[in-house]
């Protein structure tokens, strides 16, 4: 294989740039040519795309965002679509693809891995919500985002003896919700994969303030939502006065912290020699700190259950 290209597709992760970065330095050191495919597969059906080099991708490995910018496309999910991607593909003798993204992203791999063009999918998402791997590109520098911006959230709260609903990420996971509520010593974590009841949660807030708590921070998955109507309503049941927050899409900037770029490096690597080998179709994967991979196919029908026993501790010892 001596052309392959790089895009970023879906939402866009702290790391992304670090791994564009090893995979354009990695093929460059296999003497290979590398392509940039701008705002993912809306790029390579519109042939938005230039050539990168060592340099064209120096300075980045600190950066947030993609510089390949990003996008999710209905088009390339169509017939029509696709053919047009895999005409720009053969037009420009790009032989195959590296993909960083989420699930979305890697049924597009999936399927231009079927019309001919070698794919292979690294996980780049803040959700750590890619079944296959345990670990995500983006999820650290996100948990710690979420961990200072809730540390604020957390001296107000107390300063007012407030209660504080707030919101992070996560689309129907609650893997984000989970870890900063650990984190942060959330007093109650709501998400989709734990049924949770108001009573519940008004029931827990009064027996702590029995035990002198006077304020609160609930973290809540974006899956859950709602979090304006779940503070009025823990304030007409408490007597609290209670605040919401939705953190949004501050969650997704920032520099990407050592282990998101170490994580990309050693992905993006990967995948340039998965390419190497002849191989397509594939997504790497972390797996108990060892970076593997697996075939698309098998990839898309894995599950992930998300860790209840660490809920249970958050519980136990946020009290
Ligand atoms: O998948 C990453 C993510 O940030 C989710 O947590 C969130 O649901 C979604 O993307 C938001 O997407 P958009 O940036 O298109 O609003």
């Amino acid at each position: 294989m001596k052309t392959i290209a790089v895009l970023t597709s879906g939402g866009d992760a702290p790391g992304m740039n670090a791994c564009i970065r090893a995979v354009v330095r990695t093929a460059g050191a296999r003497g290979m040519k590398v392509y940039g495919v701008n705002r993912g597969y809306n790029g390579l059906m519109e042939d938005d795309i230039y050539e990168m080099n060592l340099r064209t991708v120096s300075d980045i490995i600190d950066r947030g965002g993609t510089i390949l910018y990003s996008a999710r496309s209905l088009k390339f999910k169509t017939e029509e679509g696709m053919n047009q991607a895999v005409e720009v593909c053969k037009k420009r003798g790009i032989e195959g693809i590296v993909v960083i993204g989420g699930d979305g992203s890697f049924r597009g791999a999936r399927d231009l891995s079927l019309k001919g063009i070698p794919c292979i999918g690294i996980p780049g998402t803040i959700d750590n919500d890619i079944c296959c791997t345990d670990y995500t590109i983006g999820l650290d520098t996100c948990l710690n985002t979420i961990v200072s911006m809730v540390d604020r959230v957390r001296d107000t709260s107390e300063s007012h003896d407030r209660c504080t609903v707030v919101e992070v990420m996560g689309r129907k996971a609650g893997y984000l919700a989970l870890e900063s509520g650990l984190a942060v010593g959330a007093s109650y974590i709501i998400i989709p994969e734990k049924p949770y009841s108001l009573e519940d949660v008004i029931k827990r807030m009064n027996y702590t303030l029995k035990l002198d708590k006077r304020h609160f921070v609930i973290v809540v998955a974006e899956g859950i939502g709602g979090v304006a109507n779940l503070a009025k309503r823990i304030e007409e049941e408490t007597g609290i006065e209670s605040k919401s927050v939705v953190l949004g899409h501050v969650q997704r900037g920032g520099s990407p912290s050592a282990k998101d770029r170490i994580v990309a490096a050693l992905m993006g690597n990967y995948a340039v020699n998965l390419l190497l080998e002849g191989k397509g179709n594939r997504v790497v994967a972390m797996k108990k700190d060892e970076i593997v991979d697996y075939d698309i196919y098998e990839a898309l029908s894995m599950t992930k259950d998300i860790n209840l026993n660490e809920y249970d501790i958050a519980m136990e010892i946020s009290i």
